[in-house]
């Protein structure tokens, strides 16, 4: 083994950013990571997002030293990490199965790894309360680590992670075991906890709402390659393909081809104006609020023409199926309450659109 021993101290710049270089990675032959290149900056949410067995874990595993990969590099702040063992880098992983030793109260349960720092009792004690504040678990420490709720077993794991003082703190799906409402809020919370304390987040999940809620960035993978790296809001409205168009939020396709003026045919359902073609086909890609209702046909403008086949009342909004002859899925239109107020099966309604509001994407046939 080589020695690490002169870089073995945690001491990393607390403001590092990562820097992944052609990663690859198989298991038993079978390629899971395919040179994957990402730069994450410092002090950033960064969410890796895919379809379960893309990859995110063992991308995760490897940047914080569980995992060895292939090839590739990489470095965090300005050190070359590629080949250091996990303790001995500037990252630590949150789980979502937030093991604690039980017959440990949550004080010493957050205080284990400081305790093998040597660190004095003194200075540990102050660090584990500082932390167990910045969770919100104050007076907590004395409790038995089965006295506390899913929701303050995960702010314990975090607090265990954080006062370790990582530059990077890697998180795989760790608010996935808690309940709908509960993780809402701890998605709030983790958020507002990385503002705080400033440093870098590494986190995996499969649930793009909660990349979304939670990221600065976002890389979506898929089949061990990443697909798009870019803000919740830029993956949303811009999304590179159809498979990132469909893994974020619910999207309608339509194929189009060019045709005269600079605009977009659909055989047999007319021509569409969209800002984004620039004389090519592919997929016209049209978010559900992208759409509005008219009961009459519209005299001028995007428009399509079809009978309502479903209506789904969600309380803040209604989700409208039209179908539209000549395409072979329903199209959905997410609208307000009142405007799908007194819409029923077999209705005639226009689904209309902005050219602004489309966005052509290229085809994957
Ligand atoms: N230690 C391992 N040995 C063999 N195969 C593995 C191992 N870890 C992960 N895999 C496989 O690699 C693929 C990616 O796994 P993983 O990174 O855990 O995906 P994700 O976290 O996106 O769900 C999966 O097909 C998984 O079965
Ligand atoms: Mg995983």
């Amino acid at each position: 083994m080589t020695d690490t021993r002169k870089e073995s101290h945690m001491a990393a710049d607390p403001d590092s950013g990562i820097s992944i270089r052609g990663i690859s990675k198989s298991f038993d032959g079978t390629r899971v990571l395919r040179d994957i290149d990402l730069e994450v900056g410092r002090g950033e949410f960064f969410s890796l997002l895919g379809p379960s067995g893309c990859g995110k874990s063992t991308l995760l595993n490897i940047l914080g030293g569980l995992e060895t990969p292939d090839s590739g590099s990489i470095r965090i702040g300005d050190r070359d990490v590629t080949h250091l063992p996990a303790e001995k880098r500037p990252t630590n992983m949150v789980f979502q199965s937030y093991a604690m030793f039980p017959h440990l109260s949550v004080a010493k349960n957050v205080a284990y790894g400081l305790r093998r720092k040597r660190l004095g009792r003194r200075e540990r004690d102050e660090k584990v309360e500082r932390m167990l504040s910045l969770v919100h678990l104050d007076g907590l420490g004395d409790r038995n680590p089965s006295e506390l709720s899913g929701g303050q077993r995960q702010r314990v794991a975090l607090a265990r992670a954080l006062v370790m003082e990582p530059a990077v703190l890697l998180l795989d799906e760790s608010l996935a075991a808690l309940d709908r409402r509960l993780r809402e809020a701890m998605q709030i919370e983790l958020r507002e906890l990385q503002r705080e304390v400033g440093i870098t987040f590494v986190f995996v999940t499969h649930d793009q709402d909660e990349a979304m809620s939670m990221s600065d960035r976002i890389a979506v993978m898929g089949g061990g390659r990443i697909l798009q790296i870019g803000r919740p809001t830029e993956l949303y409205h811009a999304p590179a393909s159809r498979e990132v168009a469909e893994f974020i939020g619910s999207i309608n396709l339509i194929e189009v081809t060019p045709c005269a003026g600079g605009r977009l045919e659909a055989p047999g359902l007319g021509a569409f104006d969209c800002d984004s073609a620039a004389g090519e086909g592919g997929l016209l890609a049209l978010r559900p609020e992208c759409f509005g209702i008219a009961r009459e046909a519209p005299a001028a403008g995007n428009r399509l023409e079809g009978r309502v086949r479903e209506v789904t009342f969600l309380g803040d909004r209604s989700y409208l199926r039209v179908n539209v002859e000549g395409l072979e899925d329903p199209l959905i239109a997410s609208c307000s309450f009142r405007e799908a107020e007194g819409l029923s099966r077999d209705d005639r309604v226009w689904l209309t659109w902005s050219a602004e509001d489309g966005r052509l994407i290229p085809s994957d046939r």
